[in-house]
Order: structure tokens, then C-alpha cells, then sequence
């Protein structure tokens, strides 16, 4: 297994590009099957997860092929002619949450689908009820055993859904299913993040009629069918706030290229909070890290609220803060795998139930250390940079998850890491 050695404490400059969002991308990959017709996704980044969806994808009969073109990231193209709507049989989707987002897609064009409870990070129960409360309310009959779901329906119905919460998955599900049924689908409650607006403009594109993504009240006129189309993904927002934090981590200067400066606002405006400058442009930001970072507190909320996939990569920040943080996570119910492994650099933090405490320390030292989760992993990345002498960082395979080639993209602007 491969791990992460980095030696802390080196200023970093210069500037980064951010990839394609892989949170957009994997939808708008399950989106591909609403199509018979050809797709090209451009801006795809090449990670595990994607890979997966892939060879899910190519289990339910979807043909997919790499695409030339487009500004960076990976294109691939899906053609979906026909569809076998058993996920059962699709050997990864035990491994990434975001494979029961081809239940909606399947259930609107096989009018059934078998799948198994989906995998991921492991920071919480994750269930899938407002996904099925969503089928149900289209018209689909659900039952569930021996770890499967099977939905099946005659028809898809449009139908007034509101979500007891704005889950991003179960919009994202209720979005593709409601595109190809009959009538109008009204969302209420629906999740905001950019993410659902990338994904409905796909549809869109598509020739689907969705209005309101954005807006917590969607509306989706069904479509009889839906037209393959080219469309690029929207860069990575998390990925962008990592790099931000890097350079707060090392009080440095750095420019973060390929963005969408106000899908950053939440962590923006929390980041001028602790002192550090941040210049906006058209499509990349500047990040200048004041000498003493302030610590601030933040509660996890859906977007607008501040994210919680940034949630450990600040908590790493606020260790070397001047001042004690309270930050609180409310999305996810165990997102604190990271925190024993902070405390093992040197961070005085302490964990009660959804809440945590910092108190920041002058500098962190270099440890081993194992990453539990994605964002947990890419939060030691970030601790390593500050802290002094080496870190080796184990159980990476979760960070490369999120993070294309970081060591390689991170060693331009200057860290001092290797893949051992
Ligand atoms: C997506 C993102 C993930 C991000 C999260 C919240 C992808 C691939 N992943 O995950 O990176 O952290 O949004 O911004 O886009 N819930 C239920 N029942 C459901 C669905 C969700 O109780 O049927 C709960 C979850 O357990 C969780 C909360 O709602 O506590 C938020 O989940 P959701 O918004 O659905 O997140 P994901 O779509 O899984």
C-alpha cells in the first residue's frame, strides 16, 4: 500500500489548476443512461470513484469509450442502447456511495431496477429513504431484502416530493427519474449545491425541461426522451478550498486557477474571517496568508452554509490558529476519523458528539498517521505542510479517491512530498 511522506514547513508559490468536480461528474455520468443516444463528458477527472462508476456503467450494458477534446480532465463517451437494470450483478457498487444514483436513470427507462444498499466513506449511517420516498411518490413500488432494493413501476407519475432534508444524492436521483415521467415533478426542499445545477443543465441540454435548480423548489416536466449531448463539468470546489488551506497552512501566496469564485463563497467568507487575503478573479482566486491565523468557528450546513466536505481540511487549519475554534458538524453524524491522527501531530483538539474544540498550538510535528476517509486524509495532508520534521501519512488510497494526483500537483507549488 502505498503512503504519503511529506516534510512541513516549506512555503509554497506559484499557482494550481483545479480539475473537473468529481461530485458533478458522478451524476452526471448516471445521467448518460437516460439517453439511448451517445454522451461526451469532458472535464471528468481520473480517480477510483470515476473509474467505478464506469465499470458500473459498463456492466448495465453502456458502452463507454475515452473522447479527445476538451480543455483538461478526461472525456468519455457513453452510448446506452440497451440497459440491463440489474446494478445487483455490477461488482462495484459496494465501493462508491454514488452508484445508487443510477437507480433513478434505470427505474425511468427499464421501469425497474435491483440494486444493493450503497459503499463510500465510512463517516455515517448514509441511509437511502428519501431516494425511495422519492420512487415511491413517482409511482414505484419498493421492497427491500437480503441487502437488495428493487423499485418497480408501470409508469413514472410526476408528483409533489418534499424532502424532510436537501439531500444532494436523493434531489440528484429525483431530478433524473422525474425527467422521463409523465407530468410535472415539483421538488420541494431540494438541495442547492452547484452540483444539482450542473446536473439539471445537463438534462437540459439533453432536451429534458427542469427549472428552479438552484432553488429549493425544482420543477421537472417529464420528456418523452432524452438526446445524448456533449457537456463539460464544472471545476471542483472542495479540491479548490484544499488548496486554499494549503496556503494558509504555510502563510503563503498562492493563485488557484479553474474555479467558479462563488461556489467558493462559504469558504471564502470564512477564510477573510481568520485574516487571510483573498482576491477574486474571473476564473481563479488568490490566496495570501496573513502571519497569525485567526480561529473562527464554523457549523456544517447545506450549501449555501458551509460545506461539510471542507469541514477537516479547516479543522487541520484551525490547529495552528491563535484562538479556540468550535466547529460542529451537521451533515454527517462520524465525519471525526481524522482528529485522533491530528492529536498524534502535536493538535489540541477533543471530540463531543457533533461538536469539536480547538485549541491552536504554535506548530504541529510530523507523525505517522492514517487516513480513515477522503476528506479526513486530504485534512493530514494539509496538517503535514505545517508541521515540522516528516510525516508519512498511510491508508492513502482514500485520499486519491478525491484528489487527482495530488502529490504531483501539490509538489508544483512547492510541498516537499513523495509516493512511497
Ligand atoms: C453528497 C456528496 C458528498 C457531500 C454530501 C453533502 C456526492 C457524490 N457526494 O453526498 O461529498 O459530503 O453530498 O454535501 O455528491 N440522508 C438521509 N436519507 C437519504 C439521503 C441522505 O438520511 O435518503 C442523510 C445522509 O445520511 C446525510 C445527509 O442526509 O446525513 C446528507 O446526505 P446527502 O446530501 O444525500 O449526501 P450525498 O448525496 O450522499
Amino acid at each position: 500500500m502505498s503512503k504519503f511522506v511529506i516534510v512541513g514547513q516549506n512555503s509554497l508559490e506559484g499557482s494550481i489548476s483545479v480539475d473537473g468536480s468529481k461530485n458533478s461528474s458522478l451524476p452526471i455520468l448516471a445521467a448518460t443512461l437516460l439517453a439511448q443516444g451517445c454522451s461526451t463528458i469532458y472535464g471528468i477527472p481520473s480517480l477510483a470513484d470515476i473509474q467505478n462508476m464506469c465499470n458500473i456503467l459498463k456492466c448495465l450494458g453502456a458502452e463507454v469509450s475515452t473522447a479527445k477534446g476538451g480543455a483538461s480532465g478526461l472525456g468519455l463517451t457513453i452510448s446506452c442502447k440497451k440497459l440491463n437494470p440489474d446494478v445487483s450483478q455490477c461488482e462495484n457498487t459496494g465501493l462508491i456511495r454514488a452508484s445508487f444514483l443510477v437507480a433513478g436513470p434505470l427505474l425511468a427507462r427499464c421501469k425497474k431496477v435491483k440494486i444493493s444498499m450503497p459503499g463510500g466513506c465510512p463517516i455515517g449511517l448514509r441511509p437511502v429513504d428519501l431516494h425511495l420516498k422519492g420512487f415511491h411518490a413517482l409511482g414505484a413500488k419498493i421492497s427491500t431484502g437480503h441487502g437488495f432494493i428493487e423499485a418497480k413501476c408501470k409508469n413514472l407519475t410526476g408528483a409533489v416530493i418534499y424532502l424532510d432534508f436537501p439531500s444532494v444524492g436523493a434531489t440528484e436521483n429525483l431530478m433524473m427519474a422525474a425527467s422521463l415521467a409523465t407530468g410535472q415533478t415539483i421538488i420541494e426542499n431540494a438541495a442547492i449545491e452547484p452540483e444539482i445545477v450542473d446536473l439539471a443543465n445537463f438534462i437540459n441540454a439533453m432536451g429534458g425541461q427542469i427549472t428552479g435548480a438552484g432553488t429549493d423548489l425544482i420543477k421537472i416536466s417529464g420528456v418523452k426522451e432524452l438526446d445524448g449531448q456533449g457537456y463539460t463539468v464544472i471545476p471542483d470546489r472542495i479540491e479548490a478550498g484544499t488548496y486554499a488551506v494549503a496556503a494558509a497552512m504555510t502563510n503563503s501566496k498562492i493563485q488557484i486557477n479553474n474555479v467558479i469564485p462563488g461556489h467558493l463563497k462559504p469558504m471564502i467568507a470564512k477564510m477573510r474571517e481568520t485574516g487571510i487575503e483573498i482576491t477574486e478573479g474571473d476564473s481563479q482566486i488568490t490566496v495570501n496568508a496573513a502571519d497569525k491565523i485567526k480561529a473562527a468557528d464554523i457549523k456544517t450546513l447545506p450549501y449555501p452554509g458551509f460545506p461539510t466536505d471542507m469541514q477537516a481540511p479547516f479543522s487541520s487549519l484551525m490547529t495552528v490558529a491563535s484562538g479556540t475554534s468550535i466547529i460542529v458538524e451537521t451533515i454527517f453524524e462520524n465525519r471525526f476519523l481524522h482528529i485522533s491522527e491530528l492529536a498524534k501531530m502535536g493538535a489540541n483538539i477533543k471530540a463531543e458528539g457533533r461538536t469539536v474544540v480547538i485549541e491552536g498550538v504554535k506548530s504541529l510535528t510530523g507523525a505517522k498517521v492514517r487516513a480513515y476517509d477522503l476528506r479526513g486524509g486530504a485534512a493530514l495532508v494539509l496538517a503535514a505542510l505545517a508541521s515540522e520534521g516528516e510525516t508519512e501519512i498511510s491508508g492513502i488510497e482514500h485520499i486519491d479517491r478525491g484528489y487527482l494526483k495530488l502529490d504531483e500537483k501539490l509538489s508544483t507549488i512547492g510541498v516537499n512530498i513523495i509516493r512511497v
